[in-house]
């Protein structure tokens, strides 16, 4: 038995680029991850036996089986053992469901891990990281954790030395939004430029200086999902009028998530937003932390 545990993101930046042949933007973003975690347990199955189950937040609306992405992981690991192998998989998921955290991606970063570990396969961090970005954009980010820039599709993963402790009150949505509905929302209406990351605002995760990283959160794919899901808007209003040091919708959305100068400003807010129709829940958390990791592990003997 493997037990990993990874967290979910946010964007502290977003630039959205021109689309490529691909079909993907070009993307300039600087992740964080938050204390928002998923925990994924690797158990022996039989060669050749796949099993996923679930529990917990969006368990009754997601996949459980190839539709899954932490499946897809499993599998795709599998073609890199030198003979057949199997897994059961059980996701306790706390990231909410299409909520713009990655919740998706940090399972199959999770399942990566897991089953590396289980598996004793031995792939090295970067060929992890090769399956990773074969996966989806955001899965690389999720096995490195931390702060990161991420360019090309969001894939190709760059840490930043980020200081001191960021915390962040999540609205999770009643609703969830579609990634690849976002970004035809965002190709309806702009025409973009170069995805470029703000120099300022690395300076500033540099130097700790949380207020002004809150000043300088951007991200291209927010009025988009505001289009799409107005209410979104009300909701970040209500958090930048009591006074959080920034708020942005968390990728493609529809995760709000404001910036606070510390824990107690964090609950009082936390507190507010709780009070709100368009808010289901809050979740009060802090980054960045680290990416997929294991966090025990049962050797079966005999
Ligand atoms: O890679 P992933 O499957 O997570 O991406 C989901 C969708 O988000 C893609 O199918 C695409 O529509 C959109 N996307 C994009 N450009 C990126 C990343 C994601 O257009 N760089």
């Amino acid at each position: 038995m493997v037990k990993v545990r990874v967290p979910g993101k946010v964007n502290l930046a977003l630039a959205v680029g021109p689309v490529r042949a691909d079909g993907y933007h070009e993307l300039g973003t600087v992740f964080q991850a938050v204390s928002l975690f998923d925990e994924l347990t690797a158990l022996p199955a039989a060669r050749g036996e796949f099993h996923l189950s679930l529990q917990g937040e969006g368990a009754d609306v997601l996949p459980a089986d190839e539709g899954n992405l932490a499946m897809r992981a499993a599998r795709l690991l599998a073609a890199h053992a030198t003979e057949e192998v199997g897994v059961a998989i059980q996701v306790r998921k706390r990231i909410p469901v299409a909520g713009g955290m990655a919740g998706g991606s940090a399972d199959a970063a999770a399942a990566l891990v897991a089953c590396n570990e289980l598996w004793q396969l031995g792939l090295s961090q970067p060929q992890l990281h090769d399956l990773a970005r074969q996966l989806g954009a955001d899965v690389p980010f999720l096995l490195h954790g931390g702060t990161a820039i991420g360019t090309d599709r969001g894939d190709r993963i760059e840490s930043v030395a980020a200081r001191g402790r960021c915390h962040w009150v999540l609205a999770l949505s009643h609703h969830g939004l579609a990634t690849p509905a976002v970004f035809r929302e965002f190709d309806r209406a702009a025409s973009p430029g170069p995805a470029v990351i703000s120099p300022e605002l690395l300076a500033a995760l540099e130097t700790g200086d949380v207020a002004r990283v809150g000043g300088l959160l951007r991200n291209d794919l927010q009025e988009p999902a505001i289009r799409l899901l107005p209410e979104l808007g009300e909701v970040l209003d209500e958090g930048r009028d009591a006074g959080a040091l920034g708020a942005l919708v968390s990728g493609s959305g529809p995760t709000a998530a404001f910036l606070c100068s510390d824990a107690d400003q964090a609950a009082a807010l936390g507190r507010r937003l709780v009070g709100i129709a368009e808010v289901r829940e809050v979740q009060i958390v802090h980054g960045p932390v680290p990416g997929a990791q294991i966090i025990a592990e049962e050797v079966a003997h005999g």
